[in-house]
């Protein structure tokens, strides 16, 4: 199929490359010329494993094609994926303007029939605006879909081209079937492609973030009691992931959850019911769970220096939202590291992906960038860890002992088990664990 993807951002590209994979002609459009070049010179504007060798695929094959003309992609495509960005406003809200300004120009350059897909995240109700829009302006040439990506950062690409479900969105037969041969490829194992109506479509992959985000913080909050009543999350987390009605996966407790859906999209479903009257309580106390996670990390350090913070150094490993990523939107390291820096800490930062991304978005902050892990232990009264990187798993302790002032580790993903830190002589302080007290024991804490 003759394929057309507005927006090469995260979603868009992922979308673009993996469509060319199944030899549909795709291509590219984004207002940003830079990214544009870049991307035509074979450099990926995103950290994302996998999708550097999809997108050299789609390129060497003439399949794949970027360009800043958007009359080149009406031209050519039958299909045109929207997948532009839809930030929260200050509402929650999802502020729909590149959505808009979209649609203004294509109405401008549209003169033969099109399918619409609306990629990215858009509140419920958005393709039926799209709809009355287009049959406003271009009577009977546009066709809306809704077709909703749910791409984990990090397996975005596995995640597309092996997708556990195909949720589209349309009232319209024939638009179905084209959809549904489009997705075919992808769903050979069986997985299903299910045809709805649109605004299901939409609510559903709200309430699927939603939901997942709901298990990471009612995690988050048995682990605050599991701390007071001595129990260990781990422990919880593999009872309970044992029932199969439960399943095992999103339930690792740890520092909240970031990034660019979870947080944006729970605020932003929240803000829809407010709008038709409900309240989501559910969902209202995810958000506030999350947020209190964050806090809660930080008083424990805190607690642990009885308020002293200021002049004292921090090791920092972990900036992105999660591993294999160097995306740090509303990452819970980023809140931390500004307590940190407002109490007058010290930080030896290190991430193996985000830190040009830390020092894009936060120029100012005074930061030692550490060359490698290790580089940011050295001196440092204890190693603060965000992100369960693979390389950060097995460390040598001994090093580790070796470089910081104190062997002291605040860990917000639980990484390490606490039996071995103990016999190593650390003072390890996780999420819903009991603390290990191995080093401040033998000696009076300052
Ligand atoms: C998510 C959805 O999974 C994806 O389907 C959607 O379309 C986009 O949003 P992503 O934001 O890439 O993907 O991250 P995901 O892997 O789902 O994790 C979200 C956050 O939850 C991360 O901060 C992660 O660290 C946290 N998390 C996840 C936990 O804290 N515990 C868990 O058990 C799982």
């Amino acid at each position: 199929m003759q394929i057309g993807v507005m927006g090469v951002g995260y979603v868009g590209l992922v979308t673009a490359a993996g469509l060319a994979e199944t030899g549909n002609f795709v291509i590219g459009y984004d207002i940003d010329q830079a990214k544009i070049d870049r991307l035509r010179r074979g450099e990926l504007p995103i950290y994302e494993p996998g999708l550097d060798r999809l997108v050299e695929r789609g390129q060497s094959q003439n399949l794949l094609h970027f360009t800043e003309r958007l009359e080149e992609l009406v031209a050519q495509a039958e299909l045109i994926f929207l997948a532009l960005p839809t930030p929260s406003g200050p509402d929650g809200h999802a502020n729909l303007s590149y959505l808009w300004q979209a649609a203004e120009t294509l109405a401008a350059r549209i003169q033969t029939p099109k399918i619409l897909i609306t990629k990215s995240t858009v509140p419920v109700g958005t393709a039926r605006k799209l709809q009355a829009f287009f049959d406003a302006r271009l009577p009977g040439l546009v066709q809306v879909a809704s077709n909703p990506e749910f791409l984990r950062e990090g397996y975005a690409v596995e995640d597309f081209l092996k997708p556990d479900r195909v949720v589209i969105g349309t009232p319209d037969p024939t638009v179905a079937e084209k959809l549904h041969q489009l997705y075919l490829p992808y769903t050979r194992q069986g997985n299903p492609i299910y045809i709805m109506d649109w605004e299901s479509a939409e609510l559903t992959k709200y309430a699927s973030n939603a939901f997942l985000a709901l298990r990471v913080s009612f995690m988050n909050e048995i682990a605050r009691l599991a701390e007071k009543v001595g129990a260990n999350i781990d422990m919880i987390r593999l009872g309970m992931g044992a029932d199969s009605r439960i399943g095992r996966r999103y339930l690792f407790a740890g520092i909240g959850f970031g990034g660019s859906c979870f947080p944006k999209d729970t605020r932003a479903l929240a803000a829809t019911a407010r709008e038709y009257g409900l309240q989501l309580s559910l969902v209202e106390a995810t958000i506030t769970v999350n947020e209190t996670q964050r806090a809660h990390f930080f008083e424990k350090v805190e607690s642990y220096y009885r308020g002293q913070l200021s002049g004292r150094t921090f090791a920092v490993w972990g900036i992105a939202f999660k591993a294999d990523t160097d995306d740090i939107r509303e990452a819970p390291a980023i809140e931390v590291i500004q307590r940190l820096l407002a109490a007058g800490a010290h930080l030896r930062v290190f991430d193996p992906a985000a830190l040009p991304n830390l020092q894009k978005e936060h120029p100012n902050w005074p930061l030692y960038y550490a060359k490698n892990p290790y580089d940011a232990l050295e001196g440092a009264d204890a190693l603060l860890l965000f992100t369960e990187w693979g390389e950060f798993r097995q460390p040598n302790w001994q090093k580790m002992k070796d470089l910081l002032r104190h062997p002291v580790i605040f860990d917000g993903r639980n990484l390490y088990d606490p039996a071995l830190l103990r016999q190593e002589g650390f003072d390890y302080l996780s999420i819903g664990r009991a603390p290990v007290y191995a080093y401040s024991s033998t000696l009076a804490r300052s």
